[in-house]
This record gives C-alpha cells, sequence and structure tokens, in this order.
C-alpha cells in the first residue's frame, strides 16, 4: 500500500501482532461475530472511519468490521492513548490505513481526525464524539452519504444528545455506551481494574492503608472506588447527585465534598465526565506528596491551568508523573496530563470487557446498514435483543449455564390476576 498512514514507526509490527492475537483469546464473542462477518460479508462496499483509542482491543474490531467487508481507516480518539506496535501491526499486518501517533500534539491530533474523514465514510464510529462534530463544524458535505454513527462513551452520548437538542445532529447515531452490555461491564470492570493499574504502573505506590478519593459515583467511578477498597484503601466519594451519593454511603464509603476529601486524600481520581472536578480551591488544601488523576473522557476534569499557576517549579520523577512543586513546598503529583489514566500509563481496559463492547458496536454497524433510511435522525440504543444475545454468548464462552423461566413460571410473570 501507499503511505496512506501516518503512525509512529512500522517495524514495531511484530510485537504489535503478538499484542492483538494476545488480546484476541480474551474475545470470544468479537471472534464469533468476525466468523459470520466473513461469510456473511454483510459491510461489503461500506466505507467505515474509527475515532478509538488504538489498542489491541480495538485492532481485533478493526480486524471484525474489515471481515465484514467494510473498507476501514482509523484513528485515535486520544493524544495519549495509543499503542504505536498495535497500529503498525495494522498497518503492515492488516492493510488497515491508522492515522494514530502516541503523544501526538494536538494539531497533529486533528489532522489525523481529518484524514480519518476524508475517506468519506457511509458510517462513522467515535469514542468521544470528535469525528461527528468534526463532520458538523468543518465536513457537512460528507451528510449527505452518511448512514450514520455509533458512539462508544457516556461523554460523546452526552455531546450527541446536546447536538440532537439543538437541532444540528441529522443523521441517526447508536449509542453503543447505552448498551447494559457495555456501560455496566467496560464502564465499570474495565476502568475499574485499569484505571488502578495505570496508578499503579505510573507510581508503584502501595494503596493499602491510604485515603483515596473518587470523584462521582457513576459507573466508572464505582468501579474505581469498589477496586481501590479491595487493595486496602479506605474510600472517600464524593458527589452532586443525592441518590449516587446515598448508594456511596450505603456501600460503605465516606461522602464528603471534595474540598473536605481533598484534605485527606493520598490519591484522588476524577471519572465524572465534568469539568474543574479538582480546582483551584482544592489544591490550595491537598497535602504534600497527594497523588491525581483523570479517568474520565477529557482533560478537562482536573483544572490543569490552575495548577500550573500555583507551581513554581515542575520535575518529572518518572514517566507520566509530573510533580508539581508549589510556591508553599507542598508537592502535588498529576499523573498522565490529566488525561485518561487507565489508557495513558496502563493499556486500556482488558479485553475480556472490550470483547463486549465490541461486540456492540460491530453489531451496531450492521444494524445502521440494514436499517439504512428507516432510522430518524438523534440518538438510539441498540435493541435489547443484541444486548441479551451479546450477554448469553459471553456467558456460554465463560462456561456459565443459567436457568431458563419454566412456562409456568413465564406464565405467572406476565399475569397480574395471581396473589397470595
Ligand atoms: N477511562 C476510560 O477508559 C473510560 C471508560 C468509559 C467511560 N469513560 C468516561 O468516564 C466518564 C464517566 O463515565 P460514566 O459512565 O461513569 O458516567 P456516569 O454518568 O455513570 O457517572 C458520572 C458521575 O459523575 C457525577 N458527577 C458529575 N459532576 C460531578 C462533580 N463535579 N463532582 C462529583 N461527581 C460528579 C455524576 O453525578 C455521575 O454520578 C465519562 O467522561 C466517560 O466518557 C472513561
Amino acid at each position: 500500500m501507499g503511505k496512506n498512514y501516518d503512525i509512529k514507526d512500522l517495524s514495531l509490527a511484530e510485537q504489535g501482532r503478538k499484542r492483538i492475537d494476545w488480546a484476541e483469546n480474551e474475545m470470544p464473542v468479537l471472534r464469533l461475530i468476525r466468523e459470520r462477518f466473513g461469510k456473511e460479508r454483510p459491510l461489503k462496499g461500506l466505507r467505515l472511519s474509527a475515532c478509538l483509542h488504538v489498542t489491541a482491543e480495538t485492532a481485533n474490531l478493526a480486524r471484525t468490521l474489515a471481515a465484514g467487508g467494510a473498507d476501514v481507516v482509523l484513528c485515535a480518539s486520544n493524544p495519549l492513548s495509543t499503542q504505536d506496535d498495535v497500529a503498525a501491526a495494522l498497518v503492515n499486518y492488516e492493510e488497515i490505513p491508522v492515522y494514530a501517533i502516541k503523544g501526538e500534539d494536538n494539531e497533529t491530533y486533528y489532522g489525523h481526525l481529518k484524514a480519518a474523514l476524508d475517506h468519506n465514510p457511509h458510517i462513522t464510529m467515535d469514542d468521544g464524539a470528535d469525528l461527528v462534530s468534526g463532520v458538523l463544524k468543518q465536513r457537512p458535505d460528507l451528510i449527505e452519504n452518511l448512514l450514520g454513527s455509533t458512539e462508544e462513551t457516556t461523554t460523546g452520548v452526552i455531546r450527541l444528545k446536546a447536538m440532537a437538542a439543538d437541532g444540528v445532529l441529522k443523521f441517526p447515531v447508536i449509542a453503543v455506551n447505552d448498551s447494559d452490555t457495555k456501560h455496566l461491564f467496560d464502564n465499570r470492570y474495565g476502568t475499574g481494574q485499569s484505571t488502578l493499574d495505570g496508578i499503579i504502573r505510573a507510581t508503584n505506590v502501595l494503596l493499602a492503608g491510604k485515603t483515596f478519593v473518587v470523584g462521582g459515583y457513576g459507573w466508572c467511578s464505582r468501579g474505581i472506588a469498589s477496586r481501590a477498597h479491595g487493595l486496602g484503601s479506605n474510600v472517600i466519594v464524593t458527589e452532586i447527585d443525592p441518590i449516587k451519593a446515598l448508594e456511596a454511603a450505603m456501600d460503605g464509603f465516606r461522602v464528603m465534598p471534595m474540598v473536605e476529601a481533598a484534605k485527606l486524600a493520598d490519591f484522588i481520581v476524577t471519572a465524572t465526565g465534568d469539568v474543574n472536578v479538582l480546582d483551584a480551591a482544592h489544591f490550595a488544601v491537598m497535602k504534600d506528596g497527594a497523588i491525581v488523576a483523570n479517568s474520565g473522557h477529557f482533560n478537562v476534569e482536573i483544572n490543569i491551568p490552575a495548577l500550573e499557576a500555583l507551581t513554581s517549579e515542575k520535575r518529572q520523577p518518572r514517566p507520566f508523573v509530573d510533580q508539581h512543586i508549589l510556591k508553599d513546598g507542598r508537592r502535588i503529583n498529576l499523573l498522565g496530563e490529566g488525561r485518561l489514566i487507565n489508557l495513558a500509563s496502563a493499556e486500556g481496559h482488558p479485553a475480556s470487557v472490550m470483547d463486549m463492547s465490541f461486540a456492540n458496536q460491530a453489531l451496531a454497524s450492521e444494524f445502521l446498514l440494514r436499517n439504512k433510511g428507516q432510522l430518524r435522525a438523534g440518538v438510539h440504543a441498540l435493541p435489547k435483543e443484541v444486548d441479551r444475545e451479546i450477554a448469553a454468548l459471553k456467558l456460554k464462552a465463560m462456561g456459565i449455564a443459567i436457568d431458563e423461566l419454566t412456562p409456568e413460571q413465564a406464565k405467572y410473570l406476565s399475569s397480574w390476576e395471581e396473589g397470595t
């Protein structure tokens, strides 16, 4: 192929292939879909531009879409999340054009998004709605050929719903994040485990006996809180939603405002999808040596300019650790430049949860094509049957059998006459 890609180093391809194969072992549901796609070729002739974290799991999704007949290009959905060896393997062995380099600057990042849109896609696949946003702002000419889009994450779905409310979203989008087999597993267990993995790889600091503050108690943050608790940390949760706060309290965590929690914290991790969850008032009261990180989608949850303004000197004691020495001498350690720490300093979610997330993505593309012209502009969930089928396949792959309703039970559950 000609150089219709932009990656770090093609010679990393062999290492990337090993990593992709290793991940595939844990992705049985996606493998079944790939086998079917290979036979049926349901995506034949479809141009698909994907903007996802370029990881080994994503590579297996890209291979699945290509097996279905799609002409796929891939760019990164975050400047720090690319696995350069995986990008090389996709270009070298799968002939999938990839535009992604770990650590790329903002200009390169947006240049790569542009390259993905230049593919003139029938379907865009997003993790954070950057491609859809690019179509609406820079390339409205693409709307004519666009069947629709799919969206991976909570923040992307929130952005898309805002576009729909403003009346600017002119095509259907499937909110993959809204499938139960996505957010209940990927966000909770995937983000839970990989966020802790990222913090540990970046710092190698013991979590047992430490005070660990989690910003938010949504799907991601409750996963992080339970994993930190499991490693022996004393966990505090902060929230703005009274119901979530109550759940956190009844799950056994202390709940308090961030300005109180920040005084006690050895670690603070945000995963809210909100802006400035950690701000100047919080940096002002933190202990010397506090470690702060983010696992929410954008690098806006920690107000880094506010931290910079308090900083007199900055050091980098380890990769992915920026130590800010404040004017009063306290040190605050910011991990991964405030970007999703599980992808910046670790490898993102384990393949076993991405198996279900990406099964949803693959089936969402097929769903968009099958329902061409029938879906209204706006944000849609995948049908419940698809969700249940993915869960059933995953259980089967895990060797777990469950009960079936007896005819008597089915009748009982659908009737209202029977009481005590
Ligand atoms: N790191 C990853 O790999 C990964 C994976 C999935 C999702 N995400 C991202 O993580 C973020 C959270 O996703 P989610 O699915 O858990 O969302 P969610 O909606 O389930 O939870 C977010 C929670 O944050 C709370 N919140 C909002 N503002 C707050 C504030 N100022 N202080 C304290 N709490 C606040 C909300 O009340 C809510 O309970 C999103 O940006 C999402 O895109 C990251």
